[in-house]
C-alpha cells in the first residue's frame, strides 16, 4: 500500500512538473523574442509645431527610470511637414516611462509633451505589446510646451486661478499671452512683461532669474528652479520671437 502511494505521489509530481514546464516555454519562448528587445513605440501622425526649436533642442521619444530628468534611451523624432509613421524599438523594459519630450543640449528634459506609456498606470503590460501613440493632436510649439510645463504646473495658482492675480499677471492657459507680451509691467516701470527678441530687458525672464534687494518685486520666483533648464526655455522663446 505505502508503495502503491508513494508510486502514485512520483507519478503526479512528474505529471505537475511536466505541466509546469509547458506553461514555463511558452511564457520563456515569448521572453527570448523580446526581452532583449524591449518595448517597440510605434508614433502614427504629425506634430504642430516642432520646427520652431533651435538646434540647442531635439525633440525626441524616451525612455526614463522614475523620478530623472536624463532618459535611459532616446530617439529623435525627424522634423517633417507631415510625420507619417515613427518606430522606435528596443526600449528598456524596466523603464517607468516613456515621453514624447523635449532635450536640451546636455540631454535633460526641459519640457514633457506627452506621456506615451507609465508602468504605474500599467502595470501588466505584455513586452509583445507594441505601444501605440497618436501624435496629431499634441501642440509641440515653444510656448504650449512653457504654458504646460512652467506656467500651469507652478504659476498659475498665484497668477490667476485665485480671486485677484499675483502683480496683475495672468499665467492661466488661454490668457497668459496677451497678458505678457508687449504688456507694461506692474513692478518695474521702463520695462515690459515681455519685450519680443530681448529676453535680458523681459520682466518675465527677470523674474526667474534674478532676485536681491535691487529688484522691484518681493516675492522670490528663483526658488521654482533647479538649475537653468526652464528658464534657458523662457529665453529662447522670448529671443526667437515669442511664438503662439
Ligand atoms: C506664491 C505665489 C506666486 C507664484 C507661485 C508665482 N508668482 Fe509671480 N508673482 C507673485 C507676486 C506676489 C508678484 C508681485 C511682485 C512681488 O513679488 O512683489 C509676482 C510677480 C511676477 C511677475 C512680474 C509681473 C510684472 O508685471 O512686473 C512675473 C513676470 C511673474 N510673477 C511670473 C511668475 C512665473 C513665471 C511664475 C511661475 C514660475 C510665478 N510668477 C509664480 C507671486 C507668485
Amino acid at each position: 500500500m505505502k508503495h502503491i502511494a508513494v508510486f502514485a505521489m512520483m507519478v503526479a509530481g512528474l505529471l505537475l512538473s511536466g505541466l509546469s514546464g509547458c506553461d514555463d516555454g511558452e511564457i520563456r519562448e515569448e521572453n527570448e523574442v523580446f526581452v532583449d528587445d524591449g518595448y517597440v513605440v510605434k508614433m502614427n501622425g504629425s506634430l504642430k509645431n516642432m520646427e520652431e526649436w533651435s538646434d540647442k533642442y531635439q525633440i525626441v521619444v524616451a525612455a526614463f527610470a522614475a523620478q530623472d530628468s536624463y532618459p535611459l534611451l532616446a530617439k529623435a523624432v525627424p522634423v517633417s511637414e507631415r510625420l507619417q509613421e515613427f518606430t522606435f524599438e528596443g526600449i528598456n523594459p524596466n523603464c517607468e516611462s516613456i515621453e514624447l519630450c523635449v532635450l536640451n543640449l546636455i540631454n535633460k528634459r526641459v519640457a514633457t509633451l506627452a506621456t506615451i506609456y507609465n508602468k504605474s498606470n500599467e502595470p501588466n503590460r505584455k513586452l509583445a505589446d507594441t505601444i501605440c501613440f497618436k501624435a496629431d493632436d499634441v501642440d509641440a510649439g515653444m510656448f504650449a510646451c512653457i504654458q504646460n510645463n512652467i506656467f500651469t504646473k507652478r504659476c498659475a495658482y498665484c497668477h490667476g486661478m485665485g480671486e485677484t492675480p499675483a502683480a496683475g499677471l495672468y499665467l492661466t492657459e488661454g490668457d497668459s499671452y496677451k497678458s505678457l507680451v508687449g504688456v507694461a509691467s506692474s513692478t518695474i516701470d521702463s520695462l515690459k512683461r515681455v519685450d519680443p527678441g530681448h529676453a535680458e530687458n523681459s520682466v518675465l525672464y527677470k523674474v526667474l532669474t534674478e532676485y536681491g534687494d535691487s529688484c522691484g518685486w518681493h516675492y522670490n520666483h528663483t526658488r521654482f528652479f533647479y538649475g537653468s533648464a526652464m528658464s534657458n526655455l523662457v529665453k529662447e522663446w522670448i529671443n526667437q520671437g515669442v511664438s503662439q
